[in-house]
Protein backbone atom coordinates (compact mmCIF):
# COMPACT_ATOMS: atom_id res chain seq x y z
CA UNK A 1 0.00 0.00 0.00
CA UNK A 2 0.85 3.49 -1.14
CA UNK A 3 0.55 6.00 1.87
CA UNK A 4 0.19 9.19 1.12
CA UNK A 5 -0.67 12.56 3.41
CA UNK A 6 -3.82 15.27 2.09
CA UNK A 7 -2.97 19.07 2.91
CA UNK A 8 -5.90 21.13 2.47
CA UNK A 9 -7.28 24.60 3.65
CA UNK A 10 -11.20 24.42 3.83
CA UNK A 11 -13.77 22.97 1.71
CA UNK A 12 -11.87 19.62 1.19
CA UNK A 13 -13.87 18.60 -2.10
CA UNK A 14 -10.37 17.67 -3.83
CA UNK A 15 -9.97 15.22 -1.05
CA UNK A 16 -13.39 13.71 -0.78
CA UNK A 17 -13.19 13.05 -4.66
CA UNK A 18 -9.65 10.85 -3.31
CA UNK A 19 -10.97 9.09 -1.17
CA UNK A 20 -14.07 8.16 -2.39
CA UNK A 21 -11.92 6.95 -5.34
CA UNK A 22 -9.53 4.90 -3.34
CA UNK A 23 -12.88 3.46 -1.63
CA UNK A 24 -14.56 2.58 -5.07
CA UNK A 25 -11.72 1.71 -7.26
CA UNK A 26 -10.28 -0.23 -4.25
CA UNK A 27 -6.67 1.56 -4.64
CA UNK A 28 -4.12 0.54 -2.84
CA UNK A 29 -3.73 3.74 -1.54
CA UNK A 30 -3.99 4.60 2.68
CA UNK A 31 -5.07 7.68 3.23
CA UNK A 32 -2.77 8.42 6.30
CA UNK A 33 -3.70 11.74 7.23
CA UNK A 34 -5.04 14.87 6.87
CA UNK A 35 -3.43 18.16 7.61
CA UNK A 36 -5.07 21.30 7.50
CA UNK A 37 -3.84 24.97 8.06
CA UNK A 38 -6.58 26.30 9.01
CA UNK A 39 -8.77 24.82 11.80
CA UNK A 40 -12.26 26.00 10.66
CA UNK A 41 -11.98 24.12 7.54
CA UNK A 42 -15.16 21.84 6.93
CA UNK A 43 -13.15 19.08 4.88
CA UNK A 44 -11.69 18.47 8.13
CA UNK A 45 -15.17 17.55 10.11
CA UNK A 46 -15.58 15.55 6.93
CA UNK A 47 -12.17 13.70 7.19
CA UNK A 48 -12.45 13.52 10.92
CA UNK A 49 -16.37 11.47 10.14
CA UNK A 50 -14.52 8.99 7.98
CA UNK A 51 -12.36 7.84 10.67
CA UNK A 52 -9.32 9.20 9.14
CA UNK A 53 -6.36 11.47 12.00
CA UNK A 54 -6.85 14.59 11.45
CA UNK A 55 -4.01 17.20 12.23
CA UNK A 56 -4.50 21.23 12.45
CA UNK A 57 -1.24 23.36 11.96
CA UNK A 58 -2.23 26.92 12.40
CA UNK A 59 -0.37 29.67 10.51
CA UNK A 60 -1.38 32.16 12.60
CA UNK A 61 0.63 30.38 15.51
CA UNK A 62 3.85 30.66 14.01
CA UNK A 63 6.48 33.54 13.63
CA UNK A 64 6.72 32.93 9.88
CA UNK A 65 6.76 30.35 7.21
CA UNK A 66 10.02 28.24 8.43
CA UNK A 67 8.62 27.51 11.51
CA UNK A 68 5.11 26.73 10.30
CA UNK A 69 6.87 24.73 7.94
CA UNK A 70 8.49 22.74 10.35
CA UNK A 71 5.81 21.79 11.98
CA UNK A 72 3.86 21.07 9.20
CA UNK A 73 6.61 18.99 8.34
CA UNK A 74 6.27 17.09 11.52
CA UNK A 75 2.86 16.59 11.30
CA UNK A 76 2.92 15.11 8.25
CA UNK A 77 6.01 12.62 9.29
CA UNK A 78 3.91 11.26 12.60
CA UNK A 79 1.02 10.76 10.19
CA UNK A 80 3.06 9.05 8.11
CA UNK A 81 6.57 8.14 8.33
CA UNK A 82 9.27 9.55 6.06
CA UNK A 83 10.73 5.91 5.86
CA UNK A 84 7.37 4.50 4.31
CA UNK A 85 8.13 7.78 1.10
CA UNK A 86 5.14 9.01 1.74
CA UNK A 87 2.95 11.24 -1.02
CA UNK A 88 2.41 14.66 0.20
CA UNK A 89 -1.00 15.95 -2.14
CA UNK A 90 -2.08 19.44 -1.75
CA UNK A 91 -5.93 19.42 -1.95
CA UNK A 92 -6.58 23.06 -2.23
CA UNK A 93 -3.68 24.00 0.28
CA UNK A 94 -3.16 27.61 -0.27
CA UNK A 95 0.01 28.09 1.41
CA UNK A 96 3.28 28.22 0.00
CA UNK A 97 5.83 26.25 0.91
CA UNK A 98 9.11 27.21 1.59
CA UNK A 99 11.87 24.95 -0.21
CA UNK A 100 13.03 23.51 3.17
CA UNK A 101 10.00 21.93 3.32
CA UNK A 102 9.91 20.84 -0.22
CA UNK A 103 13.03 19.26 0.30
CA UNK A 104 12.28 17.10 3.07
CA UNK A 105 10.08 15.37 0.24
CA UNK A 106 11.84 15.82 -3.04
CA UNK A 107 9.55 14.46 -5.93
CA UNK A 108 6.57 13.26 -3.68
CA UNK A 109 4.66 16.62 -3.49
CA UNK A 110 1.91 17.04 -5.54
CA UNK A 111 -0.64 19.94 -6.22
CA UNK A 112 -4.09 20.32 -8.42
CA UNK A 113 -4.15 23.82 -9.45
CA UNK A 114 -7.35 24.98 -11.01
CA UNK A 115 -5.80 26.35 -14.53
CA UNK A 116 -3.99 25.23 -17.42
CA UNK A 117 -0.61 26.03 -16.30
CA UNK A 118 1.48 27.67 -17.27
CA UNK A 119 -1.27 29.88 -17.84
CA UNK A 120 -3.09 31.58 -15.17
CA UNK A 121 -0.56 30.64 -12.10
CA UNK A 122 -1.76 32.01 -8.90
CA UNK A 123 -5.37 33.44 -7.66
CA UNK A 124 -8.46 33.91 -9.22
CA UNK A 125 -7.45 31.83 -11.99
CA UNK A 126 -11.18 31.69 -13.36
CA UNK A 127 -11.16 35.42 -13.78
CA UNK A 128 -8.06 35.72 -15.43
CA UNK A 129 -9.20 32.92 -17.80
CA UNK A 130 -12.36 34.98 -18.24
CA UNK A 131 -10.42 38.33 -18.77
CA UNK A 132 -7.58 36.63 -21.30
CA UNK A 133 -10.84 35.77 -23.63
CA UNK A 134 -9.84 32.16 -23.06
CA UNK A 135 -11.77 29.62 -25.24
CA UNK A 136 -10.47 26.69 -23.10
CA UNK A 137 -9.81 26.12 -19.13
CA UNK A 138 -8.58 23.24 -17.30
CA UNK A 139 -7.13 22.18 -14.23
CA UNK A 140 -3.42 20.89 -14.11
CA UNK A 141 -1.88 18.42 -11.27
CA UNK A 142 1.42 19.07 -10.75
CA UNK A 143 4.73 18.27 -8.49
CA UNK A 144 5.51 21.23 -6.65
CA UNK A 145 9.30 22.57 -6.81
CA UNK A 146 9.67 25.86 -4.76
CA UNK A 147 9.15 28.35 -7.62
CA UNK A 148 4.78 28.67 -7.17
CA UNK A 149 3.03 26.93 -9.62
CA UNK A 150 6.04 25.74 -12.13
CA UNK A 151 6.76 22.62 -11.25
CA UNK A 152 6.68 19.03 -13.52
CA UNK A 153 3.11 18.95 -15.01
CA UNK A 154 1.86 15.01 -14.79
CA UNK A 155 -1.57 15.63 -15.93
CA UNK A 156 -4.29 18.63 -17.82
CA UNK A 157 -7.87 18.22 -18.04
CA UNK A 158 -9.79 20.64 -20.22
CA UNK A 159 -13.07 21.98 -19.79
CA UNK A 160 -14.58 24.82 -22.83
CA UNK A 161 -14.91 28.44 -21.81
CA UNK A 162 -18.92 29.16 -22.62
CA UNK A 163 -20.58 32.00 -23.68
CA UNK A 164 -21.90 34.55 -20.35
CA UNK A 165 -19.64 32.39 -18.22
CA UNK A 166 -19.00 33.47 -14.76
CA UNK A 167 -16.19 32.99 -12.76
CA UNK A 168 -18.63 30.72 -10.73
CA UNK A 169 -19.85 28.73 -13.53
CA UNK A 170 -16.36 28.06 -14.98
CA UNK A 171 -14.89 27.16 -11.62
CA UNK A 172 -17.90 25.01 -11.16
CA UNK A 173 -16.84 23.34 -14.00
CA UNK A 174 -13.20 22.87 -13.72
CA UNK A 175 -13.98 21.56 -10.37
CA UNK A 176 -16.06 18.64 -11.62
CA UNK A 177 -12.80 17.91 -13.79
CA UNK A 178 -10.80 18.90 -11.18
CA UNK A 179 -12.26 15.61 -9.04
CA UNK A 180 -11.56 13.20 -12.10
CA UNK A 181 -8.19 14.35 -12.51
CA UNK A 182 -7.05 14.13 -9.25
CA UNK A 183 -7.92 10.49 -8.55
CA UNK A 184 -6.36 9.51 -11.74
CA UNK A 185 -3.19 10.92 -11.70
CA UNK A 186 -2.82 9.74 -7.63
CA UNK A 187 -3.56 6.16 -9.43
CA UNK A 188 -0.42 6.70 -11.36
CA UNK A 189 1.73 7.87 -8.88
CA UNK A 190 1.20 5.47 -6.05
CA UNK A 191 1.52 2.75 -8.90
CA UNK A 192 5.11 4.32 -9.83
CA UNK A 193 4.35 4.88 -13.01
CA UNK A 194 5.26 8.44 -13.06
CA UNK A 195 8.62 9.91 -13.07
CA UNK A 196 10.70 12.90 -13.36
CA UNK A 197 13.35 13.41 -15.92
CA UNK A 198 16.70 15.19 -15.38
CA UNK A 199 15.48 18.26 -17.22
CA UNK A 200 12.30 17.84 -14.77
CA UNK A 201 9.71 16.56 -17.11
CA UNK A 202 7.13 14.59 -15.33
CA UNK A 203 7.17 10.92 -17.29
CA UNK A 204 4.30 9.09 -17.30
CA UNK A 205 4.96 4.93 -18.11
CA UNK A 206 2.74 4.46 -20.82
CA UNK A 207 3.55 0.61 -21.44
CA UNK A 208 0.33 -0.85 -20.35
CA UNK A 209 -1.54 1.50 -22.76
CA UNK A 210 -3.18 -0.71 -25.56
CA UNK A 211 -1.60 2.07 -28.15
CA UNK A 212 2.14 0.34 -27.25
CA UNK A 213 1.10 -3.20 -27.22
CA UNK A 214 2.57 -5.21 -30.53
C1 LIG B 1 -9.66 23.78 -6.01
O1 LIG B 1 -10.26 24.35 -7.14
C2 LIG B 1 -8.16 23.71 -6.18
O2 LIG B 1 -7.75 23.44 -7.50
C3 LIG B 1 -7.75 25.09 -5.76
O3 LIG B 1 -8.58 25.40 -4.68
C4 LIG B 1 -9.80 24.69 -4.80
C5 LIG B 1 -10.00 23.91 -3.53
O4 LIG B 1 -11.26 23.30 -3.48
N1 LIG B 1 -6.36 25.14 -5.43
C6 LIG B 1 -5.61 26.22 -5.58
O5 LIG B 1 -6.01 27.27 -6.01
C7 LIG B 1 -4.14 26.02 -5.19
N2 LIG B 1 -3.40 27.23 -5.39
P1 LIG B 1 -11.52 22.09 -2.52
O6 LIG B 1 -11.07 22.51 -1.12
O7 LIG B 1 -12.99 21.87 -2.57
O8 LIG B 1 -10.73 20.90 -3.02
Amino acid sequence: FARIVILISGRGSNMMALVEAIERQGLPVEVAGVVSNRPEAPGLAWAQGKGIPCRTVDHHQFADRAAFDVALGDAIDELAPPSGRPWVVLAGFMRVLTEGFIARYPDRIVNIHPALLPAHPGLHTHRQALRAGALLHGATVHFVTPEVDVGPIIAQAVVPVLTGDTEEKLAARVLEMEHRLFPMVLDWLTANRVTVSAEGRALLDGSDHPSSRT
